[in-house]
């Protein structure tokens, strides 16, 4: 049997190139650069110039905006088999977002030139680009829609509905999550979001157990 290369294995584990045929991955796997970061690591800045495109084969990054105190506002989180960076390859722009891991990570790095390569040649490749971009927007239209038209516990209910992937009673967040994480991702303060939580507790919608939180009952997003 042939013997098996890691970086292949890895590739084939990634919607975005499902469409690619083994010559293929086999070529791509010659040009990906495999790089490992700590924790807290910032990839890069927005603002920055760039050359590279990022495939996360270990761990989490968050997608985010400084504003100019430095108040971050979390857009994205990315795990395992997700990607970014494609948007400043492809317009040319500087770096939309910065990105920093959450975790350890383990990336797949292409370079600018050869990400242009393959999106030139396999149009199926492009196509499911173009449908993640549709999906962040969808994604990004909702956050704007939470912004402009909830107050904070209407945001903090979203956003726990949609880390848990629905309210189902005792449906838990895989993810641990610090008052201030939630803060970041919700455009609120730590302190208006810890009352919330307090009050989403003592309401028996929520529970917490080492930075863990379960549903019990639907959250409504007006209160
Ligand atoms: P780029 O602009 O090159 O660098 C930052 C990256 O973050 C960007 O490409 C996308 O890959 C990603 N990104 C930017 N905005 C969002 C968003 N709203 N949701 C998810 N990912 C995003």
């Amino acid at each position: 049997m042939a013997e098996m290369n890691p970086i292949i294995e890895q590739l084939k584990e990634v919607p975005l190139f499902e469409s690619l045929g083994d010559a293929e991955l086999e070529a791509l796997s010659q040009v990906v650069k495999l790089k490992s970061f700590p924790k807290n690591t910032i990839l890069f800045s927005e603002g920055d110039e760039s050359d590279s495109f990022y495939v996360i084969c270990d761990g989490r990054v968050n997608v985010g905006i400084n504003d100019e105190d430095g108040k971050e506002i979390i857009l994205s989180r990315l795990g395992p088999n997700e990607y970014f960076g494609e948007m400043a390859l492809m317009d040319g722009e500087p770096r939309s977002a910065f990105v920093m891991t959450k975790d350890a990570c383990k990336m797949m790095i292409i370079s600018k030139t050869d990400f242009k390569k393959i999106l030139s040649s396999k149009f199926d490749v492009m196509l499911s680009l173009l449908k993640e971009l549709q999906r962040r927007l969808r994604e990004a239209n909702k956050k704007i829609e939470s912004l402009a038209l909830m107050d904070v516990y209407g945001r903090v209910a979203r956003l726990l509905t949609q880390l848990a992937g629905g309210s189902d009673p005792g449906i838990q967040i895989k993810d641990k999550l610090t008052h201030q994480e939630i803060a970041s991702m919700v455009g609120a303060s730590r302190e208006m979001v810890s009352r919330v939580i307090k009050d989403l507790t003592n309401d028996g919608y929520i529970s917490i157990r080492r930075k863990r939180i379960t549903i019990h009952k639907n959250l409504p997003y007006n209160w």
